[in-house]
């Protein structure tokens, strides 16, 4: 999304007080797509606020499922049961590469032809990663470009398959296990390395029966689904902002309430841990199967840190802003195995390195990650968000600790996940 807003953002003193951020942008998408799929009305709070989720309610809603939203957050789906209707145009899926990834699994199994497009950006990244297995389901996809959107899918009586993913992707496994509730037959999804699981755990919330072992999840088809009514965590890869912004700033104490815990969302709280903060986690409950806290940054001294391997996959979506924050630690960060980020919303690789060095940062960029040595001193610059959500707010953070003002590029952008981005980061920073 790119629009011509330019936000100024000042060096802070500090950052302190306490916060909750916007519902979980990966669990929105999920359980909007299984309500579409459930036979009655689901209802949703905090369901996440931002361009990326407000476009899988519309093609929820061009596949003939009554969505009703409040200004509250509430999202109530009317679902029509296993089979959607045929939508009468294109479905829209803006910026959003989990919308079209995952929804694609569910337009796959559908008795119509579906046209999924997508903004530019989204238009550049690769849907190989799902046309393949789709295909081997029994979906007939013609791509444009190579393998790009816009996407023609002939929907299909699927069967199931047993596949192993061979990136590590959350939105190919879900897209898959959504295939497979509606396939013939079981479907065996085998990913390299652990990927976020709420797909899983939303098919099993929904009232769906998934297997899983190691590395390996299967899904029986044709299974039921009851509707839910469920309260959306905050999301923790929107509160990963502010907690690095908290610890990087000696005098810090930053509190976030009903943040999504799941272990395979939350091991930037082990990166900040090394990096030197005390993190605590209390009122910790389940709910859907998915874990939610308040979480307590103090910052301190820490270690220098690496991230690769099955760790990298985890972080994908937290990279940039640790590596906004780098130059600031005590240690430095060494990232490896992170080439997935040249294919996300812009070049993530290229983008953070070019606007670290825009801000006087040394940094030094591989093939697959980054070497940032710490305890740098960073002057405030024009950054480029390249229409890049996770850019623009991640830049916004390193200007907190720079000398002078920095300038954001195209800042709207911001609104694909977290719209009021700029009014709570102004709320826990102190001048
Ligand atoms: C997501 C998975 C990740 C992540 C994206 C959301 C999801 O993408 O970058 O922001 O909700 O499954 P990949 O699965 O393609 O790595």
């Amino acid at each position: 999304m790119r629009d011509l807003k330019h936000a100024i953002v000042w060096p802070a003193r500090n950052v302190l007080g306490s916060l909750r951020v916007p519902g979980d942008k990966s669990i929105s998408h999920r359980y909007a797509m299984l309500a579409a799929l459930a036979s009655g009305r689901s209802r949703f709070e905090n369901f996440a606020p931002g361009a990326d989720c407000a476009g899988t309610l519309g093609c929820v809603q061009a596949l003939g499922c009554t969505v009703e939203r409040d200004v509250q957050r509430t999202v109530a789906i009317d679902g029509l049961g296993l089979q959607l209707r045929a939508p009468s145009g294109p479905l829209d899926c803006g910026n959003s590469g989990s919308t079209m990834r995952m929804l694609a699994g569910i337009v796959a199994g559908q008795p119509f032809i579906s046209e999924m497009i997508g903004d530019e950006s989204l238009s550049r990244r690769p849907m190989k990663r799902i046309i393949e297995p789709l295909t081997k389901m029994g979906a007939e996809i013609h791509s444009a470009n190579g393998d790009c959107a816009p996407l023609r899918i002939n929907g299909a009586r699927l069967h199931g398959i047993e596949y192993r993913v061979p990136v590590a992707s959350a939105q190919v496994k879900t897209s898959l296990l959504f295939a497979g509730l509606l396939a013939e037959g079981h479907t065996t999804v085998e990913e390299p390395t652990r990927t976020r699981d709420h797909g899983e755990l939303a098919l099993r919330a929904f009232g769906a029966n998934v297997d899983r072992s190691r590395n390996t999840v299967s899904i029986q088809g044709a299974q039921i689904l009851h509707p839910l009514e469920a309260y959306i965590p905050g999301d923790i890869s929107s509160a990963a902002f502010f907690l690095c912004a908290a610890a990087i700033f000696p005098e810090s104490n930053l509190v976030i309430d009903g943040v999504l815990l799941n272990p395979t969302r939350a091991a930037l709280l082990d990166v900040l841990t090394t990096m030197g903060s005390r993190i605590s986690m209390v009122r910790v409950e389940e709910q859907h199967g998915e874990l939610v806290g308040t979480v307590t940054l103090v910052p301190g001294v820490g270690q220098p840190v690496t991230i690769a391997g099955a760790q990298a996959a985890l972080l994908i979506d937290e990279l940039p802003v640790l590596a906004a924050i780098a130059p600031f630690t005590t240690g430095g960060l060494e990232v490896r195995d992170a080439g997935e980020l040249r294919v996300k919303e812009s070049d993530r690789l290229s983008a953070v390195t070019h606007n670290l060095r825009a801000m006087g940062a040394q940094v030094e960029q591989t093939a697959d990650g980054w070497h940032i040595p710490g305890a740098q001193r960073l002057h405030g610059a024009e950054i480029e968000s390249l229409g890049d959500h996770r850019i623009a707010m991640a830049f916004s953070i390193a200007a907190l600790r720079a000398e002078g003002e920095t300038h954001i590029q195209d800042s709207g952008c911001v609104a694909i996940s977290y719209p009021n981005f700029f009014e709570d980061l102004e709320q826990v920073v102190e001048r």
